[in-house]
């Protein structure tokens, strides 16, 4: 039984469409707040929601003093415009961390961001709670998306590791990647990193998340993640499974970002 102590914390998720892989993001995210005592206010919007219904909806969130984090799931359909809604949460609410003003306060040195995206703080927070020493090491980041790969890039700089990022423009990324001491691999190909793109005892953090055909299975797909496992796992000295590795990360960041969010709300 949940107890009330009247300051509860509140997490507003914004849905628009019927994807299905954000419909199960956005599930357990929900069962998450319900697990841990964070109230949740869910809506589900159709596909065909304009952009000014999204924007009031975010406006009415950023008003609600019961709400201190609103998520507005990724990807939107493409009427919509990302970056417009994205700048539309108050910076104090941004518990996802893609505000222009938290990630800018993330790559200026001195500066601190409100709030961290999720998937690349959690990335962090396993590289710290598992002993890695991030200091002084090379690290390579496969993937510079604006949710993962650069702000992973950027929290991992303010670590003090050396950092490089591997896209889909670079000439050798195998090369490269073999280099690394720490690999965050965050580009959505399937096992695209093989085993000998891998330094020995190379540290590995998998964030793909990509379902394959397999009609052995119930549902006729597996997930695999951007690594290939069965090799990597032969030449790494870590590294994290898909599923249930990175993706538990990203949820269990998130609610840590909305607990903050109340407790300065609350003063
Ligand atoms: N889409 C993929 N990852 C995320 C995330 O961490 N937050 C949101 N809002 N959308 C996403």
């Amino acid at each position: 039984m949940k107890e009330s102590v009247g300051k509860v914390p509140g997490l507003a998720v914004i849905l628009v469409g019927t994807r299905k892989d954000s419909e199960t993001y956005v599930r357990s995210k929900k069962k998450a707040c319900e697990e841990v005592g964070i109230d949740s206010y869910g809506v589900n919007l159709p596909e065909d929601t304009t952009q000014d219904e999204v924007l009031n909806f975010v406006k009415k969130f950023n008003d609600d003093p019961a709400v201190h984090g609103i998520l507005v799931q990724l990807p939107l359909p493409k009427h919509i415009s990302e970056e417009a809604i994205v700048g539309s949460v108050c910076i104090e609410k941004d518990v996802d961390g893609f505000h222009p003003m938290n990630i800018g306060a993330l790559a200026m040195q001195g500066r601190t961001p409100l709030f961290v995206s999720c998937t690349p703080k959690g990335c962090i927070e396993l590289l710290v709670r598992t002993g890695v020493v991030i200091k002084g090491k090379h690290a390579v980041v496969i993937g510079r998306s604006n949710i993962v790969g650069t702000p992973a890039a950027l929290l991992l700089q303010k670590q003090n590791a050396t950092v490089t990022v591997v896209h889909s423009k670079t000439p050798n990324p195998a090369e490269v990647t073999r280099n690394a001491d720490i690999v965050i691999a965050a580009v959505g190909v399937p096992e695209l990193v093989r085993g000998d793109w891998l330094k020995p005892g190379a540290v590995v953090i998998d964030v793909g998340i990509n379902p394959v055909e397999d009609l052995s299975t119930k549902k006729g797909y597996r997930l695999v993640g951007d690594v290939c496992y069965k090799e990597a796992c032969q030449v790494a000295s870590k590294i994290t499974p898909v599923p249930g590795g990175v993706g538990p990360m990203t949820i269990a960041m998130l609610l840590s970002n909305t607990l903050e969010s109340a407790k300065r709300a609350y003063g």
